[in-house]
């Protein structure tokens, strides 16, 4: 399974980059708002630390403003896979920036047959928000798995990448359901690389290390 994170923070994509562990980026409004730079600005930025797949998402909503949006952002980098929210007009854009050439990320999918629409428009990546399904009682692990299986059923090529992740548990279901992707906060990254066991291990290597003559 590729892991992506998903954040606009510079510092942080930085940070996971350096640990060799990231294949990708997602990013969103709510994060580049976050970030307080423009798309302009952030993107080419995030291009020039990872080198792998970068969403970036259309505010758009009606076809032809989504088809400019992603014209121009696939314009910044040729890693640059435009997001598309899965709305009737995204899916029109998503079918013509496929016939393009332009790699898409549709996002925001909460059902099996979005995500089956999605697919037969020709998305690259369909992101199923695992976390905001289970915030409303569901099972958000359940819809990647139905993702996994009718794509494979039917031999569709778009790849489920699994978003709206919360925690270290999501990312273990996500990797043994057979998720392409799965994008990850900073903050789950890091609670992936930390256990108990490293810890107290490394603590007695260091005591004993010190009892080692020179
Ligand atoms: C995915 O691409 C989204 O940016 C993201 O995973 C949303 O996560 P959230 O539900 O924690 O905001």
């Amino acid at each position: 399974m590729k892991i992506f994170i998903d954040s606009a923070d510079l510092s942080e994509i930085r940070d996971a980059a350096d640990m060799g562990v990231i294949d990708g980026v997602t990013t969103n409004p709510t994060l580049v708002a976050k970030a307080g730079k423009s798309m302009r600005t952030i993107i080419p930025a995030i291009c020039e630390i990872v080198d792998g797949p970068v969403s970036a998402e259309v505010f758009a909503t009606d076809t032809k403003g989504i088809l400019e949006e992603g014209r121009e952002l696939a314009k910044i980098h040729p890693n640059v896979v435009v997001k598309v929210p899965l709305i009737a007009d995204g899916l029109k854009a998503v079918r013509i920036f496929t016939a393009e050439g332009i790699k898409t990320n549709v996002t925001l999918c909460f059902s099996l047959p979005q995500g089956l629409l999605a697919a037969k428009a020709g998305a690259t990546y369909i992101s199923p928000f695992v976390g905001r399904i289970d915030d409303i009682g569901g099972d958000g692990m359940e819809l990647v798995a139905q993702l996994c299986s009718v794509y494979s059923t039917y031999d569709l090529p778009t790849q489920v990448l699994a978003a709206s992740i919360r925690h270290p548990v999501h990312v273990v279901q996500a990797a043994e359901l057979g998720a392409h992707v799965a994008t990850l906060p900073h903050k789950v990254i890091l609670q992936l690389v930390k256990h108990p066991l490293t810890d107290l291990g490394l603590a007695q290597f260091l005591t004993d290390a010190k009892k080692i003559p020179s």
